[in-house]
């Protein structure tokens, strides 16, 4: 079965609402400081991906990248910086929609005072807009791999619509996502690890394997993680692979 076929296929999914294409959530915290706002107005141009190439994404960066790889949420940025430090060739597109949140990332790779000049790396590129409309913009089969990782849980049935695992928001997925590529999800909210299992027993674009309970080598930790194991919450680690 092609991709386009795929994607004409509806899953057999939990009874929900398409999900609108509407953001929920904060996008700014506390009022920005001069050095959040340098960060944001200096440093993020320079590391933005240019929404001329979406169509070809390779070329957004500043070298040539082995593969696209591409993290929805990335929250302070832990996880994309390590993913990013540890594997140099690859094309790395972090996505953000909360401010303080792209700045904590940010500030982490360019020192104080050196906003705009300081070099930023060639193969890491930043969306900070509703990672959802990157999935449309981008080629079908252009991604090698994708991280959600502890997606905003929106744990009351009436907001099931906003959760990023959705019926509808995995048929954006599987369109950009290469066959056999992978997609981790990580969760740590029981209502949204039901979910996840719910929505993704329903659809036939991606292959299933039990989550693990231990975070799997080669997966940073990230923010998020770390408050769940100090509340005593237990996270479950999934991979799904593109069919
Ligand atoms: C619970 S936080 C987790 C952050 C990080 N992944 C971690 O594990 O520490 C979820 C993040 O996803 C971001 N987010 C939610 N919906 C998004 C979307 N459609 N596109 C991009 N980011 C989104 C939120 O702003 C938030 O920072």
């Amino acid at each position: 079965m092609t991709a386009r076929q795929d994607d004409a296929a509806t899953p057999a999914a939990p009874d929900v609402k398409a999900s609108p294409d509407r953001l929920y959530g904060r996008h700014r915290g506390h009022p920005l400081r001069p050095r959040q706002q340098r960060l944001l107005d200096l440093t993020l141009p320079r590391l933005r991906l240019d929404p001329s190439v979406l169509a070809d994404p390779a070329r957004g960066f500043g070298r040539s990248p082995s593969e696209l790889w591409l993290e929805v949420g990335f929250g302070g940025g832990e996880h994309s910086l390590a993913q990013h430090a540890a594997h140099p060739d690859v094309g790395y597109i972090a996505s953000e929609v909360f401010e303080n949140g792209m700045c904590s990332l940010l500030s982490r790779l360019v020192p104080d005072g050196q906003e705009g000049t300081a070099p930023v790396p060639d193969l890491l590129r930043l969306w900070d807009e509703d990672a959802r409309a990157l999935l449309r913009a981008l080629p079908e089969q252009s991604i090698d791999r994708m991280f959600l990782m502890f997606p905003d849980p929106w744990p009351k049935a009436r907001h099931a619509k906003r959760r990023f695992v959705h019926p509808a928001t995995i048929q954006l997925v599987a369109r950009v996502l290469k066959p056999g590529a992978t997609w981790r999800v990580a969760s740590d909210d029981p209502t949204y690890q039901a979910w996840v299992e719910e929505v993704m027993g329903a659809q036939d674009l991606f292959d299933t394997a039990p989550p693990a309970t231990e975070r799997p080598e080669g997966w940073p930790p990230t923010r998020y993680e770390a408050k769940a194991l100090r509340a005593g919450r237990q996270p479950l680690y999934w991979v799904f692979t593109r069919r």
